[in-house]
């Protein structure tokens, strides 16, 4: 089987609050894997599956109180993939948002997962009125290259942002879109 059709197979959905809080050990799964395969997501080489299950257990609440939205790409057995919509919560930014833990199972890697996920994230930012997404990633990473793919714009640079899972220091690049 193609690796394309592969990934066709596999469901692009939003978890609901209490689904994420049965399925902690997946999603955990995820972040630890992304972690230990190198990716900047805030935590450090080490990261383990109980920092994880902390990780997701703190978002179940901003799910339940709507000002986030968890979307997932699940091949019916598992979950293989995660991305965070996360409203801006000032009273003048009613139409903005961050993109955040946009993470895909290394093992499920460019089978166009990544770009479904972010799809899902930006068509439900738009059907609650969010025009405008930022968010922000290491320089030369997997996510830079998806993101200026799917017409991403950056905006900025900043060197030594954060401390690399290799323990060296890293730049970041912040991205926006406007969604029309
Ligand atoms: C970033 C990430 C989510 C991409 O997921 P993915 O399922 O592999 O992405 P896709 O297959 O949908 O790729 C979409 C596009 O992104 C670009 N891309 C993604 N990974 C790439 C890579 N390793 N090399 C070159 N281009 C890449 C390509 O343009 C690709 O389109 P193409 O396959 O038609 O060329 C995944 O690599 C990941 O989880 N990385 C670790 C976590 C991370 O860094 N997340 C971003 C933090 S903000």
């Amino acid at each position: 089987m193609s690796e394309a059709l592969v990934g066709s197979r596999i469901d692009i959905r939003p978890l609901a609050v209490h689904e994420a809080e049965a399925r902690l050990d997946e999603l955990a799964n995820i972040l630890v894997d992304a972690v230990a395969h190198g990716a900047s997501v805030n935590f450090l080489s080490g990261f383990s599956h109980r920092e994880g299950r902390a990780f997701w257990l703190s978002q179940l609440p901003g799910l339940a109180a709507g000002e986030k939205q968890l979307f997932v790409a699940d091949d019916g057995s598992r979950l293989v993939g995660t991305v965070l919509l996360m409203f801006a919560p000032q009273p003048n930014a009613p139409h903005r948002a961050d993109i955040g833990k946009m993470l895909v199972l290394s093992s499920c890697r460019r089978r166009g997962l990544g770009a479904r996920l972010l799809a899902a994230a930006e068509e439900a930012a738009l059907a609650s009125g969010h025009t405008l997404l930022l968010l922000d990633t290491e320089s030369g990473s997997e996510g830079e290259r998806l993101y200026r793919s799917r017409g991403w714009i950056e905006c900025g640079r900043v060197p030594d942002y954060f401390i690399r899972t290799d323990g060296r220091l890293g730049d970041t690049i912040m991205f926006y879109k406007h969604l029309r």
